[in-house]
């Protein structure tokens, strides 16, 4: 199928923003809710086997991937697996507009995220969208604005903020528990599937990819082969995306943006003033771009700073036991994730309080699916988009090269080189997500 034109587009553009009008289900306790995921070589694919798995909730009725293999292969298994086969779209524009669509799962590159909320807030359906919610600053404005303007229910695919632990934990520190918090530090080091990517060479896209619509808000760029991995469809194609600032944000952006959210979720500050990062990609002869060891710091208003530390080359176990972590230093203790608190001498501080209600992700979706509530969301857009932000902010100060100082209110820095990173420079004509 080929791409619409601009022109219908925005004839089926007008249609969606109709559509917001009659998208008011009202669901009863019986009914499931429709669900139809785009993008699912790999994150999407865990989406659909959830959902799968919650068959009184939900139904997959409908799926939609621009790589025809990875499609047709998902069709026929969630078939199989459901007793009926989903609808199948090579176009997320005409995805979100199935009337028996309710709600949809975004999962493909960082990238597309932001345009496909957009367009399917549009449509009145309501959205799980992959982290980073957006790929640039602007691009999480118009996610917040969209989800406002056509009253949908977006959650954000951080699933940290439905772990009740952390629910009761942040709440304690929220409360004073170790203190006032002065320093909160976010760290990644990730190394089990990162490493050298390949290089590149100007290609034609295999036959089962619409490289048009997969490079989405970006302009046309060649498509890349991959000289050094034949096993891959090209450069970019799959997952290695990540590692260009076209399309992706880093490991800061990727496994980070987790730990930033946490980070940010704690200190509670929200926007910084300050941001300074430096690192590199060090160690390996590839055509990525973005650090793979990256230090990051964030200065507030009142002087309280979050730090944040990307090393995919490896690391001593600083995370107790994980490859990414967080700790928060208070005026009278700290909190160590997966350890608990203490205070200055080491020593545990007792935690009386019960835990929250245990709900995963798409249990708190649904629910807010169904109440309409924001307040059942594990975070809202805004939050969300708070932290992807602290991301950006992080790659445009290592870009530049320089310490920046960064107004919140305008979201824009004293540098002229940095404020031209808010926002993509140029998006692909009837491709920009505003809301
Ligand atoms: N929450 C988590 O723990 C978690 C874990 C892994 C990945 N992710 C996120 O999930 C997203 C996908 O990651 P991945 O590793 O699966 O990437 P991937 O590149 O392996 O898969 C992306 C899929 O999206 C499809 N696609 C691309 N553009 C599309 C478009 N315009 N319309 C429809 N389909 C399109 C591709 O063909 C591919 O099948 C990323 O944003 C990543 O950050 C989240």
């Amino acid at each position: 199928m080929k791409p619409l034109s601009r022109r219908s587009f925005l004839k089926s553009t007008a249609v969606l923003v109709a559509g917001t009008m009659a998208a008011g289900k009202v669901f009863g306790a019986n009914d499931r809710i429709g669900i139809c995921t785009i993008g699912f070589n790999g994150q999407g694919g865990s989406h659909i086997k959830d959902i799968l798995g919650k068959a009184n909730e939900a139904e997959i009725v409908a799926l939609c991937d621009v790589d025809k293999r990875v499609l047709d292969r998902m069709v026929s298994a969630v078939g199989s697996k459901q007793g009926k086969a989903p609808k199948a779209y090579e176009d997320f524009r005409e995805a979100v507009q199935d009337p028996n669509v309710h709600a949809i799962t975004i999962a493909t590159p960082n990238h597309t995220h932001t345009l496909i909320t957009v367009v399917a807030c549009k449509a009145g359906k309501d959205v799980y969208v992959e982290k980073p919610l957006s790929h640039n600053i602007w691009e999480g404005t118009q996610l917040v604005e969209a989800a406002k303007k056509y009253n949908r229910i977006v959650q954000h695919g951080t699933q940290s903020r439905s772990d009740n632990t952390l629910i009761r934990d942040m709440g304690l520190i929220h409360k004073g528990f170790i203190g006032k918090v002065m320093h909160s530090r976010g760290y990644v080091y990730k190394n089990g599937n990162r490493f050298a990517i390949g290089h590149g060479e100007p290609g034609t896209p295999p036959d089962y990819l619409n490289w048009t619509l997969w490079q989405g808000t970006s302009p046309d760029h060649p498509f890349m082969k991959n000289k050094d991995r034949k096993d891959k469809p090209g450069l970019y194609v799959h997952y290695d995306w990540h590692w260009f600032w076209e399309y992706g944000n880093g490991e800061i952006g990727n496994q980070g943006v987790h730990e930033m959210d946490i980070a940010c979720w704690g200190h509670n500050r929200g926007l910084p003033i300050k941001v300074y990062s430096t690192g590199g990609r060090y160690a390996w002869d590839d055509d990525g771009q973005t650090p793979n060891t990256q230090a990051t710091s964030f200065t507030y208003e009142d002087g309280s700073m979050v730090t944040f530390e990307v090393r995919n080359l490896g690391s001593f176990q600083e995370a107790d036991g994980g490859d990414c972590g967080n700790s928060f230093f208070g005026t009278d203790g700290y909190y160590v994730r997966r350890k608990g608190f203490f205070d200055y001498k080491n020593k545990p501080i007792p935690v009386n309080d019960p835990l929250p209600e245990d709900l995963d992700k798409w249990d708190r979706f649904f629910r807010a699916v169904r109440s309409r509530k924001e307040e059942d969301l594990p975070v809202t857009p805004y939050d969300a988009h708070i932290s992807c932000v602290h991301c950006h902010l992080g790659n445009i100060a290592y870009r530049v090269g320089r310490s920046l100082e960064f107004d919140p209110k305008t979201l824009t820095f004293k540098d002229e080189e940095a404020n031209k990173l808010v926002k993509r420079q140029q998006y692909r004509e009837g491709f920009e997500p505003v809301a």
